[in-house]
């Protein structure tokens, strides 16, 4: 076969989770949803995503998790009909196949990294029909953290959370992150949020001065998620989990999106890794990350 006639027909992504260096609720909108104004970080805990083409229309999937629904509900599947209903491929279906390791319900963005994982792989897959603002606006019918996801890095993320900023890339640091057992439900915690009047909003402005001159110790006494004040009256992991972080030496600790995962930012390996190891003696879910660059589309 010559060269040029080969084709590639699978490919594995990597979907890499979020995190909120800060979040804001700016106000309620007439369809229901919120402005946001939040500080997104993508981090190098990651699901891996392996997406086949097919020609007979199928989409299947499977993951790893039993309880994740394998049909129209998983994001994933949503992400590739939308793919395959914009674009004019020759192919009209895909075996997708998802290995989790990002918490699922944990305000990480797992979902959304599958679904923007899958539409990054049937792009290239199918010779880059779309270019990275036609997949994040694709990923914006499916979900408001999609888009970040198509290319995340460190960016801020408005309106819905489609309007995206690229910043200058976080310093160097390590993530402890821990979920606690309980989940937290997204349209809840919103509907709590238009019920109580906020007091505290986070510095935003600070946080994009101290990410553009790459303080460190500046984005992370900055760093709030207004969802920490209106959570349900739950265990209180979330303070436990940042006593402890700050205990180990974290620069700074918060929650990320509507949680339940709290992380703390390090700029010590050996105390990052004295955080993880004291988090996983009472948590299952305990992960180290470190800041993932932006992904070329
Ligand atoms: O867009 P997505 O499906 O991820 O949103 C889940 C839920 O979160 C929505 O149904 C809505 O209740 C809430 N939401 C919101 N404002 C946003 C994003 C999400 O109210 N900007």
């Amino acid at each position: 076969m010559r060269k040029g006639a080969l084709h590639i027909h699978s490919l594995t992504e990597k979907a890499y989770a979020k995190l909120n260096i800060s979040l804001d609720v700016v106000s309620r909108r007439p369809d229901g949803y919120h402005e946001m104004r939040m500080i997104m970080q993508t981090v190098s805990l990651c699901d891996e995503v392996t997406v086949s083409l097919r020609h007979d229309g199928t989409i299947s999937i499977r993951t790893n998790l039993r309880y994740l629904p394998c049909d129209d509900r998983n994001i994933a599947v949503k992400a590739a009909k939308a793919f395959f209903a914009n674009t004019d491929t020759a192919s009209s279906g895909a075996d997708i196949s998802i290995t989790k390791h990002i918490p699922v319900c944990a305000g990480m963005g797992g979902g959304s990294a599958d679904g923007a994982a899958v539409l990054r792989a049937l792009n290239k897959l199918t010779g880059k029909p779309l270019n990275r603002r036609e997949l994040e606006s694709l990923g914006n019918s499916l979900g408001s953290d999609i888009p970040f996801c198509v290319a995340g890095g460190t960016s801020l993320a408005e309106g819905k959370g489609e309007i995206l900023t690229d910043l200058t890339p976080l310093p160097a640091c390590i993530f402890v992150i821990a979920k606690p057992r309980f989940s937290v439900s997204t349209p809840e915690l919103f509907t709590k949020i238009d019920l109580c009047s906020v007091r505290y909003h986070p510095d935003t402005q600070g946080v994009l001065s101290s990410i553009k001159t790459r303080d460190l110790k500046g984005i992370c006494q900055r760093m709030y998620n207004v969802f920490e004040n209106v959570l349900p009256p739950k265990p209180d992991d979330i303070p436990k989990i940042k006593g402890i972080l700050l205990d180990c030496g974290a620069l700074g600790t918060v929650m990320t999106g509507t949680g339940s995962a709290v992380f703390g930012v390090f700029d010590d390996e050996e105390k990052a890794k004295k955080a993880q190891s004291y988090l996983a003696q009472q948590y299952s879910d305990v992960f180290l990350a470190e800041p993932q660059g932006r992904l070329d589309i």
